[in-house]
């Protein structure tokens, strides 16, 4: 259906945790791609808890495609995360790593675009914004980017500051800026959505509830409690992983061709993109 890419201004706001929890209750098989390149796996590391040995990620994926084999690089370099349908394939151990990967992310852009057609979502975790060697191309291809905010005062400020820039930048060299929203981790908290789409100009797209003692489960591996099923954090991840995949449906419908939305969103703005 789609490829779906998180990152945040600032701060650790929760990336991953939502990534990560939005891949495991997704109605279809993800392949859930670590592509934040400040290092190691927080999954391998944090959920997983360093109880399954996985010596391959995004590195190996760069290796295949220099022998021409991309996309059987990603699956080599995947693995299954039990009871899910989601493929993990973990990102690099550090900025020397990520140096390796600054020519591939859009050949993986683009291979990763083409898994639509296997029934298989991508998830990517893009960890900050303007890192270098980050994946920008994937946020560029990506049917949705969320720009992941806390509900403060400090973390909408930071999200501000830096959602005008990818917006521009998504508008001149990726898909559109209307491929930009938010998801707000922890909403009303103290700030609502209505709030923040107005403090920052951008649509919320989803948001998941203030819930550090379950979202743990996620971060570090914490056992999950009786209740965490029916906690606040995964009732609102499943609405999430709903409200996103209406973001995407919603978003292609407009840009299909022949779409009235789209021709007159071009013809007003004088854009000649397609
Ligand atoms: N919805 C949430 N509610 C409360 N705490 C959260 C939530 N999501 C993540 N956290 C916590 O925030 C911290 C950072 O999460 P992480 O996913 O590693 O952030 P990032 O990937 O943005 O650096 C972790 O301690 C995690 O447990
Ligand atoms: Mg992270």
């Amino acid at each position: 259906m789609a490829v779906i890419a998180l990152t945040a201004a600032k701060g650790a706001p929760g990336v991953t945790t939502t990534c990560l929890a939005l891949a495991l209750a997704w109605p279809r098989p993800v392949l859930l791609i670590e592509a934040d390149v400040a290092g190691s796996s927080s999954i391998l590391a944090g959920y997983l808890r360093g109880s399954i040995r996985h010596d391959k990620g995004l590195v190996d994926v760069a290796l295949a495609h220099r022998r021409g084999s991309l996309l059987d690089g990603l699956h080599q370099a995947s693995i299954p995360l039990q009871d899910s349908t989601v493929r993990l394939v973990p990102g690099p151990t550090g900025p020397a790593q990520a140096v390796t990967l600054q020519n591939v992310w859009e050949p993986i852009a683009g291979v990763l675009r083409g898994l639509e057609r296997t029934g298989t979502d991508v998830i990517v975790d893009a960890g900050r914004l303007g890192a270098r060697y980050g994946p920008t191309p994937l946020l560029r291809e990506a049917d949705v980017t969320l720009l992941t905010t806390r509900t403060t005062l400090p973390a909408i400020a930071a999200t501000r500051a830096r959602a005008a820039t990818l917006r521009e930048d998504l508008f001149a060299q990726g898909t559109g800026d209307d491929a930009l929203a938010l998801l707000l981790v922890g909403e009303g908290h103290p700030y609502s959505a209505r709030e923040i789409k107005s403090a920052v100009g951008v649509p919320v797209a989803a948001a998941v509830a203030w819930d550090p003692v379950h979202a743990e489960v996620f971060s570090i591996g914490a056992s999950p409690s009786g209740k965490f099923a029916s906690s606040s954090l995964l009732r609102s991840v499943r609405a999430a992983a709903s409200a996103i995949q209406d973001f995407v449906t919603g978003r292609r419908e407009r840009l299909a061709p022949g779409s009235l939305v789209r021709d007159t969103l071009l013809r007003d703005t004088g854009a000649t993109r397609v």
